[in-house]
């Protein structure tokens, strides 16, 4: 590889970095998109072979037609799904591209490790062989075919469960032990390919083994509950990466190495993140089938006091004479579609001179950022949305609180109750507040399915009904008031 490709795949590596860090702000999400998108395509048109050669070097061929055709392809499937895609709909898409990622870094080291154990031809054409068996080149090709497969399998069934083919769990007895023994066979597998890696047998086993990681894939995310799929996706992107780095190392290719390894790390953080944000460690998210029960009954032990239900012009007077109210936003707001509803309704108490802020905890909803988003798009101002962190020692300056289709993350059990499961679970503390209006259908639970203390409190009152319908009455009644 002459020196300059290697400055500027330095330089792709940097724009990769930058992309990562413009991707923390919502006000500069889109640039690190682009900034990101503009290394990929630079590290393209500088692709490398594995000698080190590109098409500046050796000229235009076959190759590059076949690179720049599957680009083009690429290009209209991804503007077509961007742009068609609803916001709601984001994590399946997002499961859709981490699967095919995982599925292509498999082909890549699939095409690699057969090709060396045994001469393959594609349309008379032989395919080159490096003759490369050491194991710096078969082991890398051996976890970038078995973290891809597994990748792919996986977010696969992880898109179908988003989409509610089959959101619940589903166990049988002997799982996780029928899972642990495909487990070692496969390692058994590529145990034994990594020091006979040509031949017939070593492809049979090769097969063998890539078929084993696509159905570990399916096992492993099959028991695990529709709602915990978010966390099941981050981890499988952070294999996807892993499995494209090990690619990288193996053919040659640096930006491969950086895009792969950035991956893996941010990945594996989301997931640490999003498990200490619910307070559960990731093998409670990969084994533990929580939130299947959907009943109320637990913790309903710790609650003291009664339900008080008030209506829709006795909390617009509340509002249009507060100073300063929160809202926190949940799974519910996203289920009623109310975003639009809410900045109504928070604009018009502006205009009355009442502040207004958003208290938004980390797992609010079903994916990373979903109440960012959903407010972003309905064109609340980002500087109105407030972390957790910084929101909760000022709740109790707070005149109301409403908390809008949220559940779990204002439970007040979180820190009062240690049999409760959501024990120790950060929370945006609602009860703090003056007066708290919880706006939801019914006393259902949320996704942990355990009773809410705060709304039993003596400061809380439950505005029942759809958000989206409560909220255009607010709207109404704060107008007429
Ligand atoms: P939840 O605790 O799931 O509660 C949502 C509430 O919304 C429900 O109690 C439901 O009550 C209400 N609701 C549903 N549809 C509604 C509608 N149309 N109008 C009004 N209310 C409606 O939500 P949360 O507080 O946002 O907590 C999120 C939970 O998901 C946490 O337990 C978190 O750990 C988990 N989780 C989050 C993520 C990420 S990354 N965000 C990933 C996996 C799991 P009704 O049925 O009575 O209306």
């Amino acid at each position: 590889m002459s020196s300059t490709t290697s400055l500027i795949l330095i330089g792709v590596a940097v724009l990769f970095i930058l992309g990562i860090k413009f991707l923390s702000s919502p006000k500069t999400a889109r640039q690190g998109n682009l900034v990101a998108a503009a290394g990929m395509l630079v590290g393209l048109i500088i692709l490398c072979n594995r000698d080190g050669s590109n098409v500046w070097s050796h000229g235009w061929s076959f190759n590059y037609t076949l690179i720049v055709i599957a680009t083009i392809i690429g290009l209209i499937i991804g503007a077509i799904g961007a742009y068609s895609v609803k916001m709601t709909a984001m994590p399946q898409m997002v499961a859709l591209f981490n699967g095919l990622g995982g599925g292509a870094a498999a082909l890549v080291a699939s095409l690699e490790f057969i090709k060396n154990a045994h001469p393959v031809e594609i349309a008379g054409i032989a395919l080159p062989v490096t003759h490369e068996t050491s194991a710096a080149f078969t082991i890398p090709m051996l976890f970038a075919t078995l973290i891809g497969s597994l990748s792919f399998s996986g977010s696969i069934i992880a898109y179908l469960k988003l989409e509610g083919k089959f959101e619940k769990p589903m166990t049988f007895p002997g799982q996780n032990i029928l899972n642990g023994l495909i487990g070692l066979v496969i390692i058994g597998l590529a145990g034994w390919l990594t020091f006979n890696a040509t031949g017939g047998n070593a492809i049979t086993a090769f097969i063998v083994m890539a078929g084993l990681a696509l159905f570990f894939g399916v096992a492993m995310v099959m028991p695990i509950g529709g709602a915990d799929m978010p966390v099941v996706i981050s981890l499988l992107n952070s294999f996807t990466g892993l499995a494209v780095a090990a690619d990288g190392f193996a053919i040659n290719n640096t930006a491969m190495i950086v895009a792969g390894t950035l991956v893996g790390s941010s990945g594996t953080l989301l997931t640490l993140l999003m498990c200490k944000a619910m307070n559960r460690p990731v093998s409670n998210v990969l084994f533990g089938a929580f939130g299947s029960s959907g009943s109320a009954q637990a913790g309903a032990a710790g609650v003291v006091g009664t339900v008080k239900p008030i209506q829709a012009d006795e909390v617009a007077l509340l509002l249009a004479y507060a100073q300063r109210v929160v809202v926190v936003p949940g799974y519910g707001m996203a289920v009623a579609q109310a975003q639009h509803s809410v900045r109504e309704l928070t604009e018009e108490l502006g205009k009355r001179g009442v502040e207004v802020q958003f208290a938004i905890h980390p797992v609010a909803g079903r994916m990373p950022g979903h109440m960012n988003v959903l407010l972003a798009e309905a064109n609340v101002p980002y500087d109105q949305l407030i972390e957790m962190e910084q929101i909760n020692p000022s709740m109790d300056r707070v005149d109301v609180c409403l908390v809008i289709g949220a559940n779990d993350v204002v439970n007040p059990a979180a820190r009062e109750d240690k049999s409760s499961p959501i024990y120790g679970m950060p929370i945006i503390d609602a009860d703090h507040c003056k007066t708290c209006i919880v706006m939801k259908r019914s006393m259902a639970a949320g996704f942990a399915g355990i009773e809410n203390h705060l709304f039993y409190k003596d400061n809380t009152r439950m505005l029942f009904g759809d958000a989206k319908a409560s909220l255009n009455g607010l709207v109404a009644a704060v107008k007429a008031s």
